[in-house]
């Protein structure tokens, strides 16, 4: 007779005990950007609602900011890196092929114990990294898991490029996700739709710089209306699965924090889920830029130290960009 294999107990449910985040230190006006691609501070506002971003230094890596903001998120959780089971990094622009950026974070942690993963799902890898902790965490298969955002896009954006320059940004999120005695993650709704994998992609693939070098190292290239059209159309759509399958409506959230892509993509997702007034809306763009990967956990970190939102209030997140992929859930704040 075959024998029957063991699982371990199941939880009740996750649910995010803490937030960090990294800020690089300087601070990057649009009148800095405008003068290469012949743009002007006045648009860039009007346009995306960034006022100013911040910059990596050069020797800054996406490991070095994923580090910082971890090292926070474990201090507020109370947890040792020891006990954490395990790293989930998304990102775009950690520069080498393999090995992973998690297994580098997990070990400058002291998270000697943990699985190390990265995700590349883009600007929706933070959501869907969250989702994989949920399932993680509830299955018995560890007890914490770090999900961090992270991106130096400055790496991999060109500054002349006049469809990006000014909407791109460096910085990292991270989050410790725990048992908990009921649902604080409610669940994921994801997708991708690989048919307009070229809406934002690289200019070359590695092996095409290989047989016929363009000037420049290949770097991410954006259609902008196209992206903007589908987020403004699908996005939205995506939200309201993700309220329907927690259970909720809007007016049982305190807090919208979406993918800071652009404040005008925002203000038309606000509109068409017609979020009550006493929800509070994510607008970290402003003074962040477009940090893909890392800028849900950067606003809802930013979001609870500027605003007075309960522990244990509602928040819808969703993150959507390249693939073009989408991952939307509702969580309880820390
Ligand atoms: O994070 C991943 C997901 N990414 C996104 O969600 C980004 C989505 N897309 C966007 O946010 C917007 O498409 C952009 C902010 C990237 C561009 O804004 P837009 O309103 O879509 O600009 P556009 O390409 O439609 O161009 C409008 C006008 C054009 O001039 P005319 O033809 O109306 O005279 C452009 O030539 O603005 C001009 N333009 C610029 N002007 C100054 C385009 N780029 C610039 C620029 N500076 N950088």
């Amino acid at each position: 007779m075959t024998a029957t294999l063991r699982l371990p107990a199941t939880r009740p449910g996750s649910r995010i005990m803490s937030v960090g985040s990294y800020r690089p230190a300087r601070v990057v006006t649009n009148d800095e950007i405008a003068g290469r691609i012949d743009s002007s501070d006045e648009w860039i506002r009007e346009r995306t609602g960034i006022v100013e971003r911040r910059f990596a230094a050069y020797d800054e890596s996406v490991c070095d900011m994923a580090l910082a903001a971890a090292e926070k998120a474990l201090a507020g959780a109370g947890v040792a890196p020891e006990a954490v089971g395990m790293v989930l990094l998304a990102s775009v622009t950690h520069p080498y092929q393999t090995p992973s950026a998690a297994a580098e974070v997990a070990d400058r942690l002291g998270a000697s114990k943990a699985g190390a993963l990265d995700i590349g799902a883009a600007c929706a890898g933070f959501c869907y990294g969250l989702g994989l902790a949920d399932t993680i965490v509830r299955t018995g298969t560890s007890e914490y898991v770090v999900v961090i955002g992270v991106e130096k896009l400055t790496d991999f954006v060109s500054l002349d490029d006049r469809g990006a320059a000014f909407i791109f940004a460096d910085g990292a999120g991270a989050v410790v996700v725990g048992p908990s005695d009921h649902p604080g993650i409610g669940p994921v709704v994801w997708g991708a739709d690989g048919s307009q994998k070229d809406a934002i992609t690289m200019t070359q693939s590695w092996i095409e710089y290989r047989d016929e070098p363009a000037e420049q190292y290949p770097v991410l290239t954006m259609q902008g209306q196209q992206v903007f059209r589908w987020a403004v159309g699908e996005i939205s759509k995506v939200c309201t699965e993700a309220l329907e399958a927690a259970g909720i409506t809007s007016d049982d959230l305190v807090a919208f924090v979406p993918h800071q892509a652009n404040m005008r993509i925002t203000d038309a997702m606000v509109r068409a889920l017609k979020l009550p007034e006493h929800v509070v809306v994510a607008r970290d763009i402003a003074t962040t830029g477009n940090t893909s990967a890392a800028s849900v956990p950067l606003a809802l970190d930013a979001l609870i130290e500027s605003a007075d939102l309960p522990s244990g209030g509602l928040a819808l997140l969703v993150g959507f960009g390249a693939g073009l992929a989408y991952a939307a859930q509702v969580v309880e704040l820390p």
